[in-house]
């Protein structure tokens, strides 16, 4: 079906958090570890408090997964090596096919749709530069619940006037993929690392390793 606009994840889509390890360097001589636990502890946690119905948001989950990821790892962190690490997730760095693949979309509408909060993702658009290729930055925050609930997803084609299965809803994470077709969109995930599909039910159309290969 015609391609009416373009609705993207945000961190390891279009915004690299590898940034986020370089701040983990203060604080441990594994900063690999450190960011791979805090990620999955960040998402893992979005998921139960969804579930409890105990909404925070992301950037108080995001703070409260870092604390887990080094007290889980052993390690000491000061209150101001936490707010360093925290301040690195507003100034994230994109991938470097993402400005020129937003460029190539030009002439329909593109969005984020992300569990950051608003504050979370202006800070990464202005640090990244990709304000002048996205018309609508919309956060789950809105919906007061995360990913991959059905209402998070409404968002999109209730703020681009455009219903899913008219939309693109592109993500690395295979989860989010999951969630966004099993709601109705048409549905490319950028495979980046070469990881298997999900056994969720459900299948995204197009599997891709960059944005530059998004069907324009
Ligand atoms: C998002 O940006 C967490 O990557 C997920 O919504």
């Amino acid at each position: 079906m015609a391609i009416r606009g373009y609705v993207f994840d945000a961190y390891g889509t279009l915004f690299d958090v590898h940034s986020v390890v370089e701040a983990g360097r203060a604080v441990t001589t594994d900063p690999a570890a450190l960011s791979a636990i805090w990620r999955q502890k960040q998402l893992e946690y979005t998921w139960l408090r969804a579930l409890m119905g105990r909404y925070e948001d992301f950037w108080a989950v995001t703070e409260a997964a870092l604390r887990y990821a080094v007290r889980r790892l052993g390690l000491t962190a000061s209150e101001e090596a936490i707010g360093r690490l925290m301040e690195a997730y507003l100034s994230l760095a994109c991938f470097p096919e993402v400005t020129a693949a937003l460029e190539r979309l030009a002439g329909r509408p593109r969005a984020i749709l992300s569990n950051g909060t608003p504050r979370m993702l202006a800070a990464a658009v202005a640090s990244s530069g990709l304000g002048r290729h996205l018309q609508h930055v919309i956060s789950v925050d809105a919906a007061k619940t995360y990913k991959p609930a059905p209402q998070v997803y409404a968002l999109g084609p209730r703020t681009l006037g455009v219903p899913a299965g008219e939309l693109l809803f592109v993500s690395s994470n295979a989860w989010d993929v999951a969630g966004a077709k099993a709601f109705g969109y048409q549905v490319a995930w950028c495979n980046r690392t070469g990881a298997p599909a999900e056994e969720l039910g459900v299948s995204a159309d197009l599997v891709i390793r960059g944005l530059d290969q998004l069907p324009v």
